[in-house]
């Protein structure tokens, strides 16, 4: 596994859309560990392949950090309710904005193996998988936030 080069707003290549997976290969899950690692040290919840400079639509996600998942081509076919809140992105770091999305989405996508799987997600979860699936098609919650982006405020305790 290997850290990869996060791609920050401005770079041209988070304002592409992605590409189908058609297979996965030992390079695609080489990436897919890589994302993980990435996305772990850079104390995300979630990290799309563009991000890493690939152009394939492949997302990971952990929102608690105990559940890792995979989501290949995926696609959001039901979401209903709302929630407005802070949203932020490592390609734009030290930056929030408050951004409405559907407070649960039902998501179909392939997972490591190919096979169809679904994922259903409340909450933050849903608030990442709505956000992810952005990138794979050049989307920045900047494009769609209500408001000013903000700088973090830290909690030094966390520190
Ligand atoms: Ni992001």
């Amino acid at each position: 596994m290997a850290l990869r080069q996060i791609r920050y707003d401005g770079d041209d290549i988070l304002r592409k859309k992605c590409k189908e997976v058609k297979a996965v290969t030992e390079r695609t899950r080489t990436l897919i560990d890589d994302m993980f690692e990435t996305m772990y040290d850079a104390n995300g919840v979630g990290l799309a392949a563009p991000q890493v400079g690939i152009l394939k639509r492949i997302v990971v996600i952990d929102v608690d950090y105990e559940t890792p998942l995979v989501l290949i081509n995926p696609v959001i076919v039901e979401k209903d309710g709302e929630q407005v809140g802070d949203e932020g992105c490592l390609s734009l770091p030290g930056k929030v904005a408050t951004v409405a999305r559907p407070e649960h989405v039902i998501c179909k996508c392939l997972n490591e193996d190919m096979e169809e799987i679904t994922i259903e997600g409340e909450g933050l979860l849903a608030r990442a998988i709505c956000h992810e699936l952005d990138h794979l098609d050049g989307v920045l919650y900047k494009d769609i936030a209500e408001g000013p982006l903000r700088d973090v405020e830290y909690d030094e305790e966390d520190e």
